[in-house]
């Protein structure tokens, strides 16, 4: 996209944001990517470069659960880069332009699936972790979840202090169900949307991935903001094609003279 382009899609984005409703953000690992954090498809992503992890992942935990935590607290993921690159990593531009969004009153909530905490740690409030949170810990029979580190580890595994289910870390595992309370609040935050911007997510997993295409359907407007062209651009309104860190302060700057033209 040329730069002339870009600045037009800019006006054009910063217009449909003005003009909604109800703003939500689809947020995909693209948008962590400024911060270091590797993506897991297209060139250099993690499933690109080892292969996408087998949909067993949770039947194992379940087969046993002791051992799972074993491994975790002997740190042997398979995936260090990642676990290291997300112990490092600090919010970028383009968390911090959602967090001004939300700020100014346009954006209304975050729906993310990432699980690396920097929505918080840049100042955003209304998210909902889809995949789950690496800071925390979560009950697979009631879904109540503690910060890491304040979690009893008496007994291996260890077990709800509510219901006295087993306790995992937050972080949703291949084959693992979404939680049905993060589940229902994207459906309902997807029902109020008109307009959905899709924030670095190569958009091909569900059930994220089909919630744009409920926004489009019930005639809600959709803004893509990714270098590269996903399944969605094809339905998408308003295409920045641009890294989300550069994009979204400049959309932010757009809005803030609008309100003062
Ligand atoms: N800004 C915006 N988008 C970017 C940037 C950037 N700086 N860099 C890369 N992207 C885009 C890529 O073009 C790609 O479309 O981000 C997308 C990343 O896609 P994926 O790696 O597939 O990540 P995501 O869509 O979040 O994957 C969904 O799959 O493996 C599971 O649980 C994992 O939550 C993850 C889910």
């Amino acid at each position: 996209m040329t730069a002339p382009e870009l600045e037009q899609a800019i006006a054009e984005a910063a217009w449909q944001i003005a003009s909604a409703n109800y703003v939500v953000a689809l947020v995909g690992a693209g948008l962590s990517a400024e911060s270091g954090v590797p993506t897991f498809r297209g060139e250099g992503g993690l499933w690109t470069k080892y292969g996408e992890p087998d949909m067993r992942g949770y039947e194992r935990f379940l087969k046993d659960p002791a051992k799972w935590w074993e491994e975790r607290i002997s740190r042997s993921s398979t995936y260090r880069e990642l676990v290291t690159a997300l112990e490092e990593a600090v919010p970028n531009d383009g968390h911090f332009a959602l967090r001004d969004l939300e700020e100014l009153g346009y954006l209304k909530h975050i729906i993310t699936q990432n699980i690396d905490n920097l929505h918080q740690t840049a100042g955003s409030r209304a998210i909902t972790e889809i995949h789950g949170n690496r800071t925390k810990l979560r009950c697979i029979s009631c879904s109540q979840r503690w910060p890491l580190d304040e979690f009893p580890m008496d007994d291996m595994p260890p077990h709800c202090t509510n219901c006295g289910g087993i306790v995992k870390g937050d972080t949703v595992m291949f084959g693992e169900p979404i939680p049905r309370d993060a589940l229902n609040e994207c459906v309902e935050q997807t029902r109020q949307c008109d307009c959905m911007l899709l924030v670095g997510t190569s958009a091909v997993v569900y059930p994220a991935a089909g919630f744009p295409v409920d926004v489009k359907t019930s005639g809600g407007r959709l803004i893509e903001v990714n270098p590269n062209e996903t399944p969605l651009t094809d339905i998408s309104d308003v295409v920045l094609r641009a890294p989300a860190g550069e994009a979204l302060p400049r959309v932010v700057e757009r809005l803030r003279t609008m309100v003062n033209e």
